[in-house]
C-alpha cells in the first residue's frame, strides 16, 4: 500500500517528538497503521536548523501556505501553534481536501466550530488528540470508550507547566519564578506562559473536553478561568494542615439548569487520586451514568508524550482514510446534527465548598461577627483555625459546607466591610468528588 504522505508544520518541541517517534518507531507503526506514515515535508521559519534534524532527503520550506495545497501531500500536520496563521493553514488544508492532525488547543478553543463545520463539508478528518492532556489518549476515551455513557462531570488536571509549578512549590518550597524558568526549559510551557499561569491553556482544554462529554458546541468564551499567579504560598501550607491539595483543576459539570464550565486552583482531599498527581503529570477524572468513575492518568506535556498522541492520530488518518466520511467518528463524539446549545452556569450558580482565608483584629467578639454574617447568608461552616499574626492580629481560615458561589459572595462583601478585618479575603473553592 502507498505510505500516508503527511507535511509537517512545526518542527519544535512537539514537531521534533513526532520527528523523532516517527523514526523511532515506523516499523511498529507500519503493522499498526497498514501503511507506512512518511514526513514529505517540513514547514519552520528557520530552515537551516530544522536541517540539521531531518538531514538532506526532507523538504524544507519556510511558508507553510505550500504545504497546504501540494498534491504530494496527504495528511497537514500543524504544529506551530497560534490561531491566525495556523487557522489559515488549517482552513485552506481542508479546501483542498487534506485530513488535518493538529496539537492546538488554542486554536481548537476558539475557531473549532468553524474549522469542524469546514472538515465536515469536505469530508475530511480533523484529529486532535494532543490537544488534551498530552499523551493521555483521553479524547479518544471520552468519545469512543465511554460513549455508552450519560457523562455527569470531568475534572482534571490538564496544565502540566502549573502542575509542576504546585508540586515544587509544595514539595520542595521552591519560589514560583524558579519552577516556572524550569517547566520553560523543560519545554512543557506555551510559547507565551501566561497562557499556563493564568489557566487559559487549561480553559482552551476544558472547552474540548466539554464538548466532547455533552455535545455542546466548542464556547472558550464561556470559561470561568483564575489561574495560579495570585496564589499564596501560605494557602499551600495552611490547606495542608486541613489535609487538602491545591490543584488547577478544569470542571465542567452537568446541572440540571445547565452546564458548569471553570478552571481554578482547587482544594482536593490529599488522599485523592488527583491531589497525589506530581510534576507535568496530567489526570482526567470522569464520572459517567453507567462506568461509574473512571481516571486517566500520564505524561500531560513534552516532546515524546505529545508525540505519541500526534502519530496515533496519524494511525487512525490512516485507517479510515477510505472510510465514508459519514462512518467516521464524530469529531466532537456526537453527531454535528445532535450537538445542543445548553446553557453555561454563571458562577454564582455553581455550588461548592469553600476555603476562606482573612486576617483580623486579634480581639473578642471577632470570631462570632464573622460566623454570624457567614450563618446570615445561609453558609455552614465545615472546620476552621486561627493562626496568630504577631501580638495583635490573627489569621482566620474557614472550610465551609458546601454552598451556592453567589452567597459566598454576598458575605465576603459584608466582611470586608468589617473594620476588624485587615486584608483582602482569599476565597478558594474545594471539591471532595464524592
Ligand atoms: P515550539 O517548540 O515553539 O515549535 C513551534 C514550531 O513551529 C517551530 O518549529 C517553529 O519554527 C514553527 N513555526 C512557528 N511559526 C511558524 C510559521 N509562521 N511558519 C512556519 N513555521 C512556524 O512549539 P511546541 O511546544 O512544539 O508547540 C506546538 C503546538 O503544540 C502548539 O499549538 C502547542 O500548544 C501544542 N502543544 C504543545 C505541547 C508541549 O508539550 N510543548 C503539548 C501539547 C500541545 P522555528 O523553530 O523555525 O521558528
Ligand atoms: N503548556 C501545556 C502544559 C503543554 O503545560 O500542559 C501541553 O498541552
Amino acid at each position: 500500500m502507498k505510505p500516508v504522505r503527511i507535511g509537517l508544520l512545526g518542527l519544535g518541541v512537539v514537531g521534533g517528538g513526532v520527528w523523532t517517534v516517527l523514526a523511532q518507531n515506523g516499523s511498529e507503526i507500519a503493522r499498526r497503521a497498514g501503511r507506512s506514515i512518511e514526513v514529505t515535508a517540513v514547514a519552520v521559519r528557520d530552515v537551516a536548523k530544522a536541517r540539521a534534524l531531518v538531514g538532506p532527503d526532507v523538504r524544507i520550506v519556510s511558508n507553510a501556505l505550500e504545504l497546504v495545497s501540494d498534491p504530494d501531500i496527504d495528511v497537514v500536520v500543524e504544529l506551530m501553534g497560534g490561531d491566525t496563521f495556523a487557522r489559515a493553514c488549517i482552513l485552506q488544508a481542508i479546501e483542498h481536501g487534506k485530513h488535518v492532525v493538529t496539537a492546538n488547543k488554542a486554536l481548537l478553543a476558539v475557531h473549532g466550530n468553524e474549522i469542524f463545520a469546514a472538515a465536515q463539508a469536505r469530508g475530511v478528518m480533523v484529529a486532535f488528540e494532543a490537544a488534551v492532556a498530552g499523551g493521555i489518549p483521553i479524547i479518544k476515551a471520552i468519545r469512543e470508550g465511554l460513549t455508552a455513557n450519560r457523562i455527569q462531570w470531568v475534572a482534571g488536571i490538564i496544565n502540566g507547566t502549573t502542575n509542576f509549578i504546585l508540586s515544587e512549590m509544595r514539595q520542595r518550597g521552591l519560589p514560583f519564578e524558579t519552577v516556572l524558568a524550569e517547566a520553560q526549559r523543560l519545554g512543557y510551557a506555551e510559547a507565551d506562559p501566561t497562557f499556563d499561569i493564568e489557566g487559559v491553556d487549561a480553559a482552551h482544554k476544558l472547552t474540548l473536553l466539554a464538548s466532547l462529554a455533552f455535545g455542546i458546541p466548542v464556547q472558550f468564551d464561556k470559561v470561568t478561568t483564575e489561574g495560579i499567579s495570585h496564589l499564596a504560598s501560605e494557602d499551600i501550607v495552611h490547606a495542608e494542615r486541613l489535609g487538602y491539595r491545591i490543584k488547577l483543576l478544569g470542571i465542567t459539570r452537568r446541572r440540571p439548569d445547565g452546564i458548569e464550565l471553570r478552571v481554578h486552583p482547587t482544594l482536593v482531599p490529599a488522599d485523592c487520586l488527583l491531589a497525589n498527581v506530581e510534576g507535568a503529570m496530567n489526570a482526567v477524572l470522569i464520572r459517567g451514568d453507567a462506568v461509574g468513575l473512571s481516571m486517566y492518568y500520564g505524561q500531560g506535556a513534552g516532546a515524546l508524550p505529545t508525540a505519541s498522541a500526534v502519530v496515533a492520530d496519524l494511525v487512525d488518518v490512516a485507517r479510515l482514510q477510505m472510510a465514508d466520511p459519514e462512518h467516521q467518528v464524530p469529531y466532537l463524539a456526537f453527531q454535528p446534527e445532535a450537538v445542543v446549545d445548553i446553557p453555561v452556569l454563571p458562577m454564582a450558580e455553581v455550588h461548592s465548598s469553600f476555603y476562606l482565608r482573612l486576617r483580623v483584629d486579634d480581639v473578642p467578639g471577632v470570631l462570632a461577627d464573622l460566623a454570624r454574617i457567614l450563618s446570615g447568608a445561609g453558609i455552614s461552616v465545615g472546620s476552621m483555625f486561627q493562626q496568630p499574626h504577631g501580638d495583635q492580629q490573627a489569621d482566620i481560615i474557614f472550610l465551609t459546607h458546601e454552598t451556592r458561589e453567589g452567597d459566598v459572595d454576598a458575605a465576603l462583601q459584608v466582611m470586608q466591610k468589617q473594620s476588624f478585618v485587615r486584608s483582602d479575603v482569599t476565597r478558594l473553592r474545594v471539591e471532595n468528588f464524592s
